[in-house]
């Protein structure tokens, strides 16, 4: 399945800001679309090692031109969950024929003017992505199981496989192997424990009402109170390990949340750190302000990385930091997303960028749904301002660019909508 983005269908409204919501959109898409698959018993995986320009072959939107051409985001694959996907992309022999193909359907024109946004072609240029072999380096070192290779269904890919996979071993210390196979084991067997069951468990919750109810919230009420366990519980779903929603993506992850904890009982009003990468305590202890408390709350299950940073009731200033945005403030937590930036950007160029939006989306896409199972109301928040929350945790100067401000997610409990029905999603 391919994702592609119109850029004008979002910059008619948000201007040059388009580039990062048109991301967020995809990251929220691919969740979505991992979630329905998991709904089927099928997984999904981004196919990572792809070009731009391929992708864009595959999808028939190669050429097209402003104002409203399709940009190409990604391809993913979907199988079923008891197998595994051991490509990252589509084999380059196919592609030629793709792009002999005479393909039928043009999507609807928004508008008969436009605005000219230069700042997202250029961005959207720069972010283009080459053909690498990233996950062919990173799946070539794992030896995998016999049941996996018994699984593949054409023979010939099969062989090719193992002799690659062969090769690879050859060039590798024994001691290396050993040790990444471990840690893959490791990974593997925690997903098996993990998943969505720890804290409070949701598996008598049914998907497709979560789903099919979930909306985002238009106003929040102020004065209802989120029980601690169940934001715990949000929380230790955002963890890679914790939730397969993130196995979609092949890197990462990049994102810490922190927190404007509103209204949560048996918690402080203020301003927390959530790492999902604890290993990173350090480095983004350094990077922040010094007089931060970097406190653990006392009721916090002791496998979180989540701390107090300021204790002070800040909700005007959340709202504020999210465009003024009431929601902000009356939800019962606010997420800001301060997501890994430079070094990513050093590591692979700039095609990342796009992606560490996706990861957020991702996030977004998640909290949405813990919302609704757990009976609140979430909202993602595309408007805000990144350069006062930098400011305020103090990342400015040249460390400013180690973490950056990438989204904002407010939860908490709906006000009613007055005057607004809802219907059942796909009533007739
Ligand atoms: C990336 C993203 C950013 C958003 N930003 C805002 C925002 O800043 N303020 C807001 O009120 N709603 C925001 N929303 C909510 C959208 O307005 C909402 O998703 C859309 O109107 C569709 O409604 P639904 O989510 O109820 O289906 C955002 C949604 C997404 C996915």
């Amino acid at each position: 399945m391919g994702l592609s983005s119109i850029f004008w269908r979002v910059s008619w409204k948000y201007g040059l800001r388009a580039f990062r919501y048109a991301q967020h959109d995809i990251g929220h898409a691919i969740a979505a679309l991992t979630f329905a698959a998991a709904g089927l018993g099928w997984k999904t995986s981004l196919l990572l090692d792809m070009s731009s320009e391929d992708i864009a072959s595959l999808l028939g939107i190669s050429g097209e031109k402003v104002p409203e051409k399709q940009e190409p985001a990604c391809l993913i694959a979907v199988y079923p969950a008891e197998k595994t996907c051991t490509k990252s992309r589509v084999s380059s022999g196919v592609i030629p024929d793709f792009k002999n193909l005479s393909w039928k359907g043009v999507p609807n024109s928004l508008s008969p003017e436009h605005v000219e946004w230069v700042g997202i072609e250029d961005a959207a240029s720069a972010a283009q992505k080459k053909g690498t072999d990233y996950l062919d380096k990173r799946d070539k070192s794992n030896e995998k199981p016999k049941e996996e290779l018994k699984e593949e269904s054409n023979e010939k890919s099969k062989e090719e496989l193992k002799e690659k996979s062969n090769e690879e071993l050859k060039e590798k210390s024994n001691e290396e192997l050993k040790e990444e196979l471990k840690s893959n084991m490791q990974a593997a067997s925690s997903l098996k424990t993990s998943s969505f069951r720890n804290l409070l468990n949701l598996d008598t919750v049914p998907l497709r009402e979560v789903i099919r109810k979930r909306r985002s919230a238009i106003e929040m009420n102020n004065s209802a109170y989120l029980e601690d366990e169940i934001f715990y519980a949000m929380l230790q779903r955002t963890l890679p390990e914790n939730n397969p929603i993130f196995n979609s993506l092949a890197f990462g992850p990049f994102t810490h949340l922190l927190l404007f904890v509103n209204h949560v009982k048996d918690l402080l009003p203020g301003l927390y750190v959530f790492l999902r990468k604890p290993e990173e305590k350090d480095r983004f202890k350094a990077a922040i302000r010094p007089d931060f408390l970097w406190e653990k709350p006392k009721n916090c299950p002791s496998d979180l990385e989540f701390y107090l940073l300021m204790e002070e009731t800040l909700d005007s200033f959340a709202a504020q930091l999210s465009c003024k945005q009431r929601k902000a403030a009356d939800a019962c937590f606010t997420a800001c997303m301060l997501s890994e930036f430079e070094e990513p950007l050093k590591r692979f160029g700039a095609w990342i960028y796009p992606y560490l939006f996706w990861e957020c989306g991702i996030l977004g896409q998640l909290l949405y749904l813990e919302a609704e199972a757990y009976g609140l109301r979430g909202c993602g928040i595309g408007c805000f301002f990144d350069d006062p929350l930098h400011d305020a945790i103090g990342l400015i100067g040249l460390k400013g660019l180690e973490f950056q401000d990438l989204y904002h997610f407010a939860v908490g409990y709906p006000l009613p909508e007055i005057g607004v029905i809802t219907l059942p999603a796909y009533e007739k």
